[in-house]
């Protein structure tokens, strides 16, 4: 039985990142928006680092919804392993052009495209990258001559980036030196706060239709503990504890279930080694 079953709720909440997830939109979401937005405003190249599960992805779905469609055309990548092909391949395709074999073919394509765009009143171009930490090494390099071209042709377009954190590790390295500081902004999104892990666990509820509170207070900041707030964590502890409540027949979740469940995982861990 769902969730949504056994508590009599109208849908499943902290259900994994459907189209029909409700945005929560914490501090650091905020103001990583305001920063995209000065991005984007200024033809430039960001990127946007944050933990596993911190929300990357579901913040960048949520910026390809807003960008006003009439205004901006956003080209939206999310590929393991990004190489320049798929890069040229992605981007040209969603451009209307047949794609080259060869990558100086394709990148010619685009320059040409880039270069016709410039200076009119047309869409402004947004290239947003999602799983970028992923990129391999030729299409970091890449970028470096993207930024170049982005400046040569009064910039057409902006590049927006969203990685884990060992993506900052890889633009360390001596050898992209020369991407990392042709970057116009770099921000961290790091977990909700231990109040916006409340805001965020009471909107969820709310939502699902739960007319009771459910969580204690004393839950919640267990799970903010164990979750240092990174929603796909708090998501999944929030469902545990919504089973073994259910199990217990409790109408209210408080420490003690948050504990079991960890408890549980802990034991799980160790069985498998
Ligand atoms: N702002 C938010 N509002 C509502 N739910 C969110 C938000 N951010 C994240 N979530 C929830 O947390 C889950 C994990 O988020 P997401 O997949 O965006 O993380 P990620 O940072 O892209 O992870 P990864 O590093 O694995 O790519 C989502 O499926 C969604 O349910
Ligand atoms: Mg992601």
């Amino acid at each position: 039985m769902s969730i949504q079953e056994i508590w009599g709720w109208s849908t499943t909440p902290f259900a994994r990142g459907s189209d029909g997830v409700v945005f929560f939109e914490s501090h650091a979401q905020r103001e990583a928006l305001a920063r995209i937005e000065l991005v984007i405003e200024g033809h430039g190249f960001g990127l946007v680092t944050g933990e596993v599960g911190s929300g990357k992805s579901t913040f960048v779905r949520r910026i390809v919804r807003e960008l006003d469609d009439m205004q901006y055309f956003v080209m939206y990548i999310c590929k393991a392993s990004l190489k320049p092909r798929d890069f040229y391949g992605e981007i040209l395709a969603r451009l209307g052009e047949s794609v080259p074999f060869s990558v100086a073919k394709a990148r010619k394509v685009w320059e040409e495209r880039a270069l016709s765009q410039a200076g009119r009143p047309d869409r402004q171009w947004v290239v947003l990258i999602d799983e970028a930490q992923e990129m391999s090494d030729d299409m970091l390099q890449e970028l470096r001559f993207l930024r170049n071209q982005a400046m040569d042709a009064q910039s057409v377009f902006s590049l927006i980036m969203t990685g884990q954190p060992e993506l900052r590790r890889r633009l360390r390295l001596k050898k992209h030196e020369a991407i990392s500081q042709r970057l116009d902004m770099v921000y961290h999104l790091h977990g909700l706060t231990q109040d916006e892990t409340t805001a965020y666990i009471r909107q969820q509820m709310q939502q699902a239709g739960a007319t009771l509170p459910v969580f204690s207070d004393s839950a919640i900041r267990a799970i903010y503990r164990a979750s240092q707030g990174l929603p796909r964590i708090v998501n999944s502890l929030c469902t545990q504890c919504l089973y073994a409540a259910a199990t217990k027949q409790s109408e209210v979740i408080d420490e003690g279930h948050v504990q079991s469940v960890l408890a549980d995982q802990e034991q799980q861990r160790g069985t498998a080694g």
